[in-house]
């Protein structure tokens, strides 16, 4: 059996306008714009690609970025001192630190110096934190686009075997706690895998939901998958590929091959969960654009 593909460009398309009209409606009903401070450190080329996807997205939807582009060698004081500028600034509704910052900054701290109420990315502690209690937060956006690909294909988590693998704080965990928590798309029974599990194919040929964020390609083969599975590649690899202009090609973290032979509903990359990233990155900035509207 070939999986049937979840389509993630189309349903981030469909999603992208409807937050293109709600933050249309703000900016005629209270002349504000929405807007995300976005902050690129150094010059890794996937992070970079990331973030001009980021604000292109912003710009077709409507919404302002604020484009700020530091050096490798920017200082711990540096990057601090550019987030509390984004803090105090009545424009930029949500900031955005792309991550991985280069090696000598400490990301803990550059995250917690977020205003909570601008972190859009849902990375601050106390965003996770209310997260974890279920109360009002910014949802980090991968697992939230997981959450809504699910969800508007009709996929039923309820009382199902969800299995993620990766304990990133910016996946896997967020992940699982969503999955796991009571409501729509949630009350899926949660099991993580990672790098510290041994024989992970006895785990993932339980899932009924596979949820992979590894990093790693070729984490999951097809005679790992339990047949009819649904299954969301997280990963999105560059592999060398000599045929291509740019050098590379990209690969999820399944072999796309024998994964889609034995699932029933699969995410392709790309084209699958990266496009569904970025929209609730979107629908995120506008929130936080909408509460700052209705609190001035
Ligand atoms: N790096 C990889 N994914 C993300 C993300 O969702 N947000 C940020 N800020 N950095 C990332």
């Amino acid at each position: 059996m070939a999986a049937k593909l979840l389509d993630g460009k189309a349903l981030a398309s469909t999603m992208r306008e409807e937050i293109r009209c709600r933050a249309a409606a703000l900016k005629e009903r209270t002349g504000v714009t929405p807007g995300l401070g976005v902050i690129l450190v150094g010059d890794d080329p996937a992070s970079r690609s990331y973030v001009t996807a980021k604000e292109r997205a912003l710009a077709e939807a409507g919404m302002a970025s604020v484009d700020i582009r530091l050096s490798a060698t920017t200082t711990q004081e540096e990057l601090l001192a550019t987030v509390a500028r984004l803090n105090a600034d009545p424009k930029v509704h949500g900031i955005l630190v792309q991550l991985p910052l280069p090696k000598g900054l400490d990301t803990d701290a550059i995250i917690r110096a977020i205003a909570p109420e601008k972190d859009v990315d849902g990375f601050t502690p106390e965003n996770v934190g209310r997260m974890v209690l279920g109360e009002t937060c910014y949802l980090p956006c991968t697992p939230h686009g997981v959450l809504q690909m699910l969800m508007r294909a009709g996929v039923e988590t309820s009382g199902r075997h969800a299995v993620v693998i990766g304990r990133s704080n910016i996946v896997g965990k967020p992940m699982a706690m969503l999955l796991s928590r009571k409501g729509p798309g949630g009350n899926a029974t949660v099991t993580i895998c990672h790098t510290g599990t041994k024989d992970l194919a006895s785990y993932t040929r339980q899932a009924d939901i596979l949820v992979v964020a590894s990093g790693r390609p070729n984490t999951v083969t097809g005679d790992m998958v339990k047949p009819g599975a649904v299954v969301i590649d997280v990963g999105v690899n560059r592999v060398p590929c000599a045929g291509t202009k740019t050098g590379y090609r990209l690969c999820g973290d399944c072999d796309f091959e024998s994964v889609s032979q034995v699932a029933s509903l699969m995410t392709p990359v790309p084209g699958g969960v990266g496009p569904m990233t970025i929209t609730m990155l979107l629908e995120n900035t506008c929130l936080a654009a909408e509460r700052a509207a209705s609190c001035g």
